[in-house]
């Protein structure tokens, strides 16, 4: 059974997703975080982000694996190494939807995706997961929220991390995201049309879980 979550960044998808997946006991995927995790690599290598071919050549050769563990943290393993944390450092964030963009890359992460998906139950948080990934979906949302909400609710967990960060800083780098995200050739952000819309703005976390629960419950589901 597949449950895919998509929306912008800050939306609350992952947040929302993990709590899903947990209540259900399903597995929890959070697609972003293996875009997340070839970008440090590209860094790491030195690779200049114009460097199409060394990227996608990168891609083709790493081994990417996310771990759910019993602690329910997930874990993301790139060649064995656990980068949980490097992948949300400002450089990653700045640099990854330019990775995200490249067609031979969401190739291997989009097959990559549909093996964790044919584990069974699982529940998905991304971009282009309802559109592409798994058009077939049992049940997929879309989550969003106003953008000066998106932007103070990264700031939060930007903060939280010690990361030391503006409210300019992460607006710059949330509609830098929002555009090349929107408007990529391959596989954009954008609401599949049997996705359910919710706009988390002013709802709380427990609220928005609660009616994503509802709508798997009215379902077939449980
Ligand atoms: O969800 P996130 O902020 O960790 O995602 C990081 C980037 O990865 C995001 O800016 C776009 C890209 N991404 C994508 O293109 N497709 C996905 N399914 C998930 C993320």
């Amino acid at each position: 059974m597949i449950i895919a979550i998509d929306g912008p960044a800050g939306a609350g998808k992952s947040t929302i997703a993990k709590m899903v997946a947990k209540c259900l006991d399903f597995l929890y995927i959070d697609t972003g975080a293996m875009y997340r995790a070839l970008t440090v690599k590209v860094l790491a290598q030195g690779l200049k982000i114009n460097d199409r071919h060394g990227i996608i050549d990168l891609a083709q050769t790493s081994t990417i694996n996310l771990v759910n563990t019993p602690e329910e943290i997930m874990r993301v393993l790139l060649d064995g190494r656990d980068v949980s944390i490097e992948i949300r450092q400002p450089q990653v964030t700045k640099y990854v939807s330019d990775i995200a963009r490249i067609k031979e890359v969401r190739e291997v992460m989009v097959e990559l995706q549909r093996q964790l998906g044919k584990k069974g139950n699982v529940v998905l948080d991304g971009r282009d997961i309802g559109t592409v990934v798994f058009p077939d979906a049992k049940k997929k949302f879309y989550l969003d929220a106003d953008f000066k909400e998106r932007v103070n609710r990264r700031l939060k967990e930007l903060q939280l991390i010690g990361t030391p960060v503006t409210f300019e800083d992460v607006a710059a780098d949330l509609k830098n995201r929002d555009t090349i995200d929107s408007t990529r050739e391959v596989a954009p952000l954008k609401k599949a049309d049997d996705a359910i819309s919710i706009d988390t703005t002013s709802m709380s976390i427990e609220a928005v879980v609660e009616k994503v629960l509802l709508h798997i419950q009215d379902g077939t589901l449980l």
